[in-house]
């Protein structure tokens, strides 16, 4: 029997493009319609049938993020939390998640990545990729904020982490599923120019090895990490409210 998909909530970071809004609490606590960012992910990955969640998040505000969510039984989830010391980028805090996921594959979800559609669909195309990585694109007016993927036919052929000449307009999503060998490839990643350990470092490693898969996004996607996007996302999720 395979092994049930865990899911991985990361939720740190020092949110310093949100001051002051976020100077006595975390981002992913800051309302989007009328709920905390956070429970988008959460639902994402509960309607998705992800029942064992690693929340990942700061020492700063731990307390909170543990009182408002608790064991999980309030969301028919189980869920685990990590404490990511210092802001040491997303695959950092993904490697704190290696013994919460043992040989399970996982899906990453970015706690400030807010998304109309279903992980249902991701999920089955990932799980019926046999093992790898599977990434979600989507096509934006602004790809120098984000990862930006090339494509040749039906692969992924690389990412550049926010280019200042895009190759396409195809944004990497914050939302990756990943083999257990993910870890592994953590180990051997190098800080980037900003000092961080980079998720396009792990993304490009899979690309390289021949074992991406990749989705385009279909219903709307944003992040909420500037003030911008989330104005943006408030909009949106009145909308359109995820499915
Ligand atoms: C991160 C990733 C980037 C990805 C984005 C999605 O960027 O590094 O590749 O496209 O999330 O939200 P950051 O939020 O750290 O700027």
């Amino acid at each position: 029997m395979s092994l049930a998909l865990k899911g991985v909530i990361l939720a740190g970071g020092t949110a310093s493009r949100l001051m002051p809004l976020t100077k006595v609490t975390n981002k992913h606590l800051l309302p989007v319609g009328c709920k905390p960012m956070i429970y988008y992910s959460i639902e994402k990955m509960q309607s998705a049938g992800v029942e064992e969640i690693l929340i990942v998040t700061g020492i700063h505000h731990m307390g909170d993020v543990v009182n408002l969510l608790g064991s999980g039984k309030d969301f028919g989830c189980k869920f685990t939390y990590k404490v990511q010391d210092q802001a040491g980028g997303i695959a950092q805090a993904l490697g704190l998640a290696e013994n919460f996921a043992g040989d399970s594959p996982v899906v990453v979800i970015l706690g400030d990545n807010i998304f109309e559609d279903s992980l249902c669909e991701y999920r089955d195309k990932y799980l019926g990729q046999n093992g790898g990585a599977h990434i979600i694109l989507k096509p934006v007016h602004d790809p120098q904020r984000f990862g930006v993927a090339e494509i040749s036919g039906e692969k992924v052929i690389g990412i550049e982490e926010k280019p200042s000449n895009p190759k396409t307009n195809l944004a990497v999503t914050g939302i990756y599923f990943y083999d257990s060998r993910v870890f592994e490839v953590i180990k051997t990643l190098k800080p980037s120019g900003r000092g961080e350990l980079e998720i396009t470092d792990v993304n490009n490693a899979y690309i390289a090895a021949g074992t991406m898969g990749f989705s385009t996004m279909t219903g709307w996607w944003s992040d909420a990490g500037t003030f911008s996007s989330l104005s943006r996302v408030q909009q949106l999720v009145e909308e359109a409210p995820p499915k």
